[in-house]
């Protein structure tokens, strides 16, 4: 049986790497026909933006043949209305490639994508990534600039947002599921896009968290933190890889030969197309590296950039000046095309540059896709805490409820940061969730108390219609602090929101601090003296500064939850759902500890980890992997299958776990080990493995993990290579990674 299904399997990896050839050639024979000007127009993208002088700019540049791909048209009468422009202005018909920032959704909108990670669901965020990618598809995209893949350690970063936090061996999970679902089985797979894992590479690891600045990894923190996304995206098949900003070791990675040549195309093997990001290539002058802007373009494409995303007036236009001044090979410049070519064919636009506008109404309204976006808010919900079973609320014993905060009723920012083409009819708020969950036994009041103040320098994306919403008239702050105080002293039990507005998360949206932006925390203060009990809901992107809510019995992670927001999480307060989502990062107590991370070396005296500090616990304020549910779980009977195998082997760990409370629920069995000694000092615990399973009341279940060298290689700073150790291992497995649970196993050298 193995057996004929190894031999299909390698049929179809003959059949598969015949088609490349063909689709090598064809594309190498449309080049063999082009001018430098037309390879370089090629390489080109440029953003369209349907205001403002951009626009016009871009469309002379397409009807005289200089562009290659576009990004930012989400109507599909416009990117059939350029698409036009381009295959019947360019002499060799080419077509344009439009890309997008589908970050989270296109029109649906799910969760944030720090959210959809905290489900801990790889299926779940496939699916998403999927949805996204038919409506993008419908519109006529092509391509998604996403995931971003980038680890983040410092919450102060705001693209935190917009990956899967702290942990590799979780972001590379996350990583691979959404490049399969945009792209589906193969690039041109129908309903699918090609996908493009950003920012290559070590972006998250910007100074002070501020966003664009310098970066300095050493080649451990490289190999063994930043870079398995990357590789993982790309065994996943990723089309197109996009460039960072910054600089990484002193080198800007759009101009850094190393990482996109030696590391991308040569260790990770990829063989899709790198864009550079937007302006990125420019920038080298910019970053004083690059003496103008035709050395820029030519010191990116040779080391290693395919085509230039610019706002306007591209580097790439000087190439044909670099060739014919010999500072670019011709070869490099054909391979840049070919690249491109290759992604253009295998979407099938020669054969179908079109799309059918009917059918993107639609594809975008399709019900089935809301529904989908409401059960991922559901399960990436982290309950961080339920003292005295708070929650869920009963609505038979409840006959009033009050609904606080400026979040609860502000469409536009539970969608959070990186959408464009939401319709805010479709968002279901907190508060609309919460009144048509709680029918119509229970009185309902709401006060948004305060109003979020602006962000002191304001967001470059508040020039896209419809992103920053006019504050409401007549807002009287003592007021209305006043009355949602008296509102909730009126209630039998309160429901607040806190969080940050959807614009002070994501690019260009760092912070110095943690604090609940505004008189939010204040406000808190008042309600919880109200001495009702309150249930916080955190809307955010970041772990927030929540030392000062010790006195709240209930806390639930909400995430920017997206379209379905308030229908999902009023599914959680009342019980129609059970959290079950867990914190993909190491919560700090305080913006001082940042960086805190679980997965830390092990160093002097560490097991008094508490004296690190004089001031402050070292320990984070919710560990990594922390979350609870309204049931609970135990585990038992860690088992390692043999004491030890030889490095290169495998063995398989089995642990059972019990749903020991009264309800149906989820937990998320972690897989953590420590290689007790080795040629590098190891971390203290590292997440290997990890199932959320679904269990019934009374419930057991075994699961098995397996070890082999995948999880247990690391890249030894003193090997400067790949290396399985002979040593110890601890492994650990429980329902955060803090778990006791444990066992231990030996590997032995070759
Ligand atoms: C800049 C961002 O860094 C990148 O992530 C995004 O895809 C491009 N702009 C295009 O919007």
């Amino acid at each position: 049986m193995t057996r004929i299904f190894l031999m299909i399997a390698s049929l179809f990896a003959l059949a598969a790497r015949a088609d490349d050839a063909a689709i090598r050639k064809r594309a190498a024979a449309l080049v063999a026909e082009m001018t430098p000007e037309e390879k370089a127009a090629q390489l080109t993208q440029y953003f369209f933006i349907p205001i403002g002088p951009l626009k016009e700019m871009a469309e002379s540049e397409i009807r005289a043949g200089r562009v290659g791909a576009l990004l930012f048209v989400a109507d599909p009468k416009e990117t059939n209305r350029l698409q036009k422009l381009a295959v019947e202005n360019s002499r060799l018909k080419i077509p344009l490639l439009f890309g997008f920032d589908v970050i989270h959704g296109l029109r649906t909108i799910f969760p944030v994508p720090i959210g959809m990670a905290a489900s801990w669901d790889p299926a779940l965020v496939e699916k998403g990534q999927n949805i996204a990618a038919a409506e993008a598809r419908a519109v006529g995209i092509h391509w998604a600039f996403a995931p971003m893949i980038d680890i983040a350690r410092d919450p102060r970063w705001g693209r935190i947002v917009e990956g899967a936090g702290e942990d590799p061996y979780l972001g590379s999970a996350m990583a691979a599921a959404q490049v399969r679902g945009f792209q589906g089985p193969a690039i041109g797979s129908p309903d699918r896009i090609i996908s493009g894992p950003k920012h290559f590479a070590g972006y998250g690891a910007s100074l002070g968290g501020r966003d664009y600045d310098e970066v300095n990894l050493s080649d451990s923190e490289l190999w063994n933190i930043y870079l398995p996304p990357f590789a993982a995206a790309v065994k996943a098949g990723a089309g197109n890889v996009m460039s960072a900003y910054m600089g990484l070791n002193g080198v800007p990675a759009a101009g850094n030969r190393w990482l996109l040549a030696d590391i991308l195309r040569g260790a990770l093997k990829f063989n899709g197309f790198v864009v550079s990001d937007a302006n990125g290539v420019v920038n080298l002058a910019t970053h004083r590296f690059a003496r103008d802007a035709r050395d820029s373009a030519a010191r990116a494409l040779a080391a290693g950039i395919d085509m230039e995303m610019a706002f306007t007036g591209a580097a790439f236009t000087n190439l044909p000046d670099a060739l014919a001044k010999r500072e670019i090979t011709p070869a490099v410049l054909d391979a840049a095309v070919v690249r491109v070519l290759e992604a253009k064919i295998r979407m099938g636009l020669f054969e179908n540059p079109f799309v059918d506008e009917a059918r993107a109404t639609t594809v975008l309204g399709d019900p089935a896709h809301r529904e989908a976006a409401r059960v991922a808010a559901e399960r990436s919900a982290v309950l961080l805490r339920n003292e005295g079973g708070v929650l869920p609320l009963s609505p038979a014993s409840l006959k009033s409820l009050a609904v606080i905060g400026h979040l609860a009723d502000a469409p536009r920012d539970m969608l959070g940061p990186w959408v464009f083409d939401f319709r805010l009819d479709e968002a279901v708020t907190i508060l609309a969730g919460i009144r048509a969950k709680a029918g119509p036994g229970v009185r309902v009041e709401y006060a948004r108390g305060v109003l979020l103040p602006p962000r002191k320098f304001a967001s470059p994306f508040a020039m896209i219609p419809g992103n920053s919403p006019p504050p409401p008239p007549n807002f009287e702050p003592a007021a209305e602090f006043d009355k949602a105080v008296a509102v909730a002293r009126a209630a039998d039990a309160v429901v607040m929101v806190v969080g940050e507005l959807q614009d002070m998360i994501g690019e260009a949206a760092s912070r110095s601090s943690l604090e609940l932006p505004g008189r939010q925390q204040e406000l808190l203060d008042a309600v919880v003296a109200t001495g009702k009990p309150v249930v916080l809901l955190v809307m955010n992107g970041r772990p927030l500064d929540l030392r000062a809510a010790a006195k709240v019995p209930a806390i639930l992670d909400i995430w920017y939850p997206g379209t379905q927001g308030g229908a999902a999480v009023a599914n959680l307060l009342f019980g129609d759902a059970v959290p079950g989502g867990k914190l993909p990062f190491s919560w700090p107590r305080h913006v001082g500890q940042v960086p805190v991370i679980y997965s830390r070396l092990a160093s002097h005296d560490p097991a008094k980890a508490g004296e690190r500090y004089f001031n402050e616990e070292s320990t984070p304020f919710y560990p990594f992997g922390y979350g609870l549910s309204y049931s609970t779980f135990a585990f038992d009977k860690l088992t390692v299958d043999r004491p030890s195998i030889a490095a290169g082997g495998t063995l398989t760990v089995s642990v059972e776990v019990r749903n020991t409370g009264k309800r149906k629920a989820d937990e998320v069995a972690q897989l953590y080990i420590h290689q007790r000694y080795g040629s590098a000092a190891r971390p203290i615990r590292e997440l290997k493995g990890f199932q959320r399973v679904t269990l019934e009341p009374g419930e057991a279940r075994t699961l098995k993990f397996t070890l082999g060298p995948d999880e247990l290689r690391y890249w030894s700073a003193a090997k400067k290579d790949w290396v399985v150790e002979a040593s110890t291992y601890d492994v650990w497995i429980g329902g955060d990674s803090t778990a006791q649970l444990n066992a231990t196993f030996e590997v032995t050298g070759k």
